[in-house]
């Protein structure tokens, strides 16, 4: 690089860092600690590792002051290496150990996915609360979630693991995770640090395969896949973590517009950022970095504070701020960051494991919290009539779901055991189900089971009971990181197991426990009720029987289109429209004539075979309760800039069961700088409405959260009319229109 321009670059680093005012107690430490570092130190703080070394290797690194951090260790380890850190080492710098406290720690929670249909930010809150209060019990003080990556493809993965379409709810709903992480304050014995993650774009991997490429132009970026980041960090999410795909060819690791530009200079952020898995060192394969010095000099000077697992920092940084290729303030701001955030811990007081007089894991308390999370989270996507189930029915209980303990926790469930695992076999086993006659013919093993030569006994047990209830859906490893797949059909014979089990008459339900949303329109004429559990964790078993018998009544709501091919993804709801949206036309392919004339079809937007529309819409979800929408009201028709404009319907339970529903608020911008989304949802709120009664549903919808990033890219309101809904899902409601001026 020319002289000139680096000392542009330097100076431009400079002004993007997080620099100390040293005004306050926290600043006024950390600078004082900076002081008393060495260069060797100070990279060492930027350094995590894992535990892929002997004991003795580790702890002798520590000592020397080139670790500031380690990641998924043995719990039981925890306060040895810690002692290691600040008994042994030079200046007693804790480490901040961290861990993927995803949806729990022992007791597990529905993955992400299924929490997100609660549309519930309590339920969230208090489940990731629980987790981190069994986390920081044994000394973790960091996890790597919230993951906010918006989801618009199930054959990704890690769709289980995120929140799902929408970047309104995934904000809310990630902005409650780090409040529930995060507790009151850092230091306190039931918080550990949040990290959200990835950043950014990972999501939108290309195909649904991970780590793939991405191509998200800024508006997008801005206008959806950034806005859940945003509202996180404003709920004072301590630490980012970047992503491992490239978006436009720039690696998230070596993103310094994203890094520095977006984060610390629009939004403040004053925690640290980490890398992904050796998401820094991978950028040489992804071509963008030459070697492995290379790496360490486009990483720091981006932004990254921590290098996770790599090692590039240690190895090249001392190098590279010996040759000016890295200035000293880069270093300086990073390690501040850090220092910040272990300071905010507590870490320098207590940096040790807090078990309470009593151990919090498992407690009834959080078990509970557990079995509600999994309630709210379950859609009741079909019913016939069949649901709820009555106490007098016997039950055939079948499929490979029903009693598969370890697979029912979903994917990064490290720390869950197994044997705690409540089932919906072993629900039907304790006190409260006892009473319940259930005959058992699982008919598959397992998810991809193929052999079907159980068949015959499984039909014999359905036709000696009242009803069958088929658990089916997928193992825990057929979801989350690296597990993407192509055809998300039922696996296994798991679609014979249910035309068997229909075969014989008897009503069936089908319950699936699954880690993303399938492909299960086949599978529906051979069921008469559909409850869709995204793997619901440690008490699913008995949250299910809660709301098979009526205990509870559904009322989770898709956090994502299903859709009814794979080959119709991406599909979400928040969509464009074209210059050509699709009327309702589906064509049986049998149904074309022969040389049917070239636009005999029609020339719309849609897939001839089949169609426009989703299976099941975002937003979708039945109860046992049957609800009314009516009395849309505007608080005005034309509302300025900084108006807030109230609107109100009145939603009436009109069966004779009480129950929940979550009345959903969307808006459509008609005409913009850019094109704008046909729906875009705004506000969501849990109605608890006893039966035959009503209740006046209110949004305040502040005018300002109108506002985009248009042509220009800056964020704004544009004046012109508005589309407004109230209502059940994203394709139903009551419309109303307004105009700003
Ligand atoms: C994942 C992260 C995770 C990290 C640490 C990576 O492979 O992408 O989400 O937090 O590993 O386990």
């Amino acid at each position: 690089m020319k002289k000139g321009l680096f000392v542009i670059c330097v100076a431009a680093l400079l002004a993007t860092g997080c620099k100390s005012t040293g005004n306050t107690e926290e600043e006024r430490f950390i600078e004082d600690l900076l002081g008393k570092m060495t260069l060797e130190e100070k990279i060492g703080q930027m350094n995590q590792l894992c535990f892929d070394q002997p004991l003795d290797s580790i702890k002798a690194k520590i000592r020397a002051g080139e670790i500031g951090s380690m990641l998924n260790i043995d719990p039981k380890l925890i306060d040895e290496i810690q002692k290691t850190a600040v008994e042994e080492s030079r200046l007693g710098i804790p480490l901040i150990i961290g861990r993927d406290i995803i949806h729990g720690y022992k007791t597990v929670l529905p993955i992400p996915l299924g929490l997100a249909a609660s549309f519930d930010p309590q339920v969230v809150e208090a489940g990731t609360h629980m987790a981190a209060t069994e986390a920081r019990e044994e000394g973790i003080t960091w996890t790597f979630a919230p993951m906010l990556d918006i989801s618009r493809d199930a054959r990704w993965g890690r769709i289980a693991e995120s929140l799902g379409e929408d970047p309104y709810l995934s904000g809310e709903l990630g902005a409650a995770m780090v409040r529930g992480f995060q507790g009151e304050h850092l230091s306190d014995s039931d918080a550990i640090a949040a990290c959200v993650k990835h950043f950014v774009g990972y999501g939108a991997a290309e195909g649904g395969r991970d780590y793939n490429s991405t191509y998200i132009p800024e508006t997008l970026l801005r206008n959806v896949y950034l806005e859940p980041f945003q509202k996180a960090i404003e709920a004072g999410a301590a630490t980012l973590m970047t992503s491992f795909n490239d978006n436009d060819g720039i690696p998230a690791s070596g993103n310094d517009f994203l890094l520095r530009t977006v984060l610390r200079d629009e939004w403040k952020f004053d925690g640290f950022v980490v890398s992904d898995w050796c998401s820094m060192s991978e950028m040489m394969s992804h071509g963008f970095a030459a070697d492995r010095k290379d790496v360490a000099r486009i990483s720091a000077n981006a932004g990254v504070d921590m290098e996770m697992v790599s090692q590039t920092y240690i190895e090249h940084l001392p190098q590279l701020v010996a040759e000016n290729k890295v200035p000293m303030e880069v270093i300086d701001n990073a390690v501040r960051n850090i220092l910040r955030i272990k300071y905010r811990l507590g870490l320098f007081e207590n940096p040790y494991a807090k078990p309470g007089k009593t151990s919090t894991i498992y407690c009834d308390e959080h078990l509970q919290t557990a079995r509600r999370a999994a309630v709210e989270s379950a859609i009741l996507l079909k019913n016939d009539g069949v649901l709820p189930l009555k106490e007098d029915q016997t039950l055939a209980i079948v499929g490979p779901m029903a009693d598969a303990p370890h697979d029912q926790l979903g994917t990064w469930s490290f720390d869950g055991d197994k044997n705690r695992t409540v089932t919906p076999l072993r629900a039907l086993q304790t006190d409260e189900y006892n009473q319940v006659k259930y005959i058992y013919e699982p008919g598959l093993d397992y998810s991809r089971d193929t052999d079907t030569s159980d068949f015959e006994r499984v039909k014999s047990a359905v036709r000696r009971a009242d009803v069958a209830v088929v658990f089916v859906g997928e193992e825990a490893i057929l979801s989350g990181e690296a597990h993407s797949l192509s055809n998300i059909n039922l696996i296994g014979a798991q679609s014979e197991l249910l035309k068997a089990v229909k075969s014989t008459g008897k009503p069936v339900v089908m319950v699936v426990i699954a880690g993303r949303p399938l492909t299960i329109e086949r599978d529906l004429p051979y069921a008469d009720a559909v409850l869709y559990n995204f793997h619901p964790g440690t008490m699913g078993g008995l949250a299910i029987m809660d709301l098979l018998y009526g205990r509870e009544n559904p009322s989770g709501k898709l956090p994502v289109t299903f859709v009814r091919e794979v080959g119709q993804i991406p599909m979400y709801y928040n969509h464009n429209n074209t210059g050509r949206p699709a009327q309702n036309e589906i064509t049986p392919l049998e149904d074309i004539p022969l040389e049917a004339p070239q636009t005999s079809l029609g020339n719309t937007s849609f897939y001839l075979d089949s169609g426009k529309d989703p299976l099941f819409v975002f937003g979708y979800g039945l109860s046992y309760s049957t609800f009314e929408y009516a009395d849309l009201n505007l608080s005005s028709n034309e509302v300025s800039a900084t108006d807030t404009l109230t609107v109100t319907a009145t939603v009436k339970n009109t069966s004779a069961v009480d129950g929940t529903e979550v009345a959903q608020l969307y808006v459509r911008d008609l005409v913009g700088s850019i094109d704008r989304p046909v729906k875009e949802l705004k506000g969501f709120q849990r109605l608890f409405i006893k039966a035959g009664n009503s209740q006046t549903v209110t949004f305040k919808l502040p005018v300002s959260a109108l506002a985009f990033y248009g042509r220009d890219l800056k964020k704004k309101v544009e004046a012109g009319q508005f589309d407004i809904w109230i209502g059940p899902n994203s394709a139903e409601g009551l419309k109303g229109s307004f105009t700003v001026k």
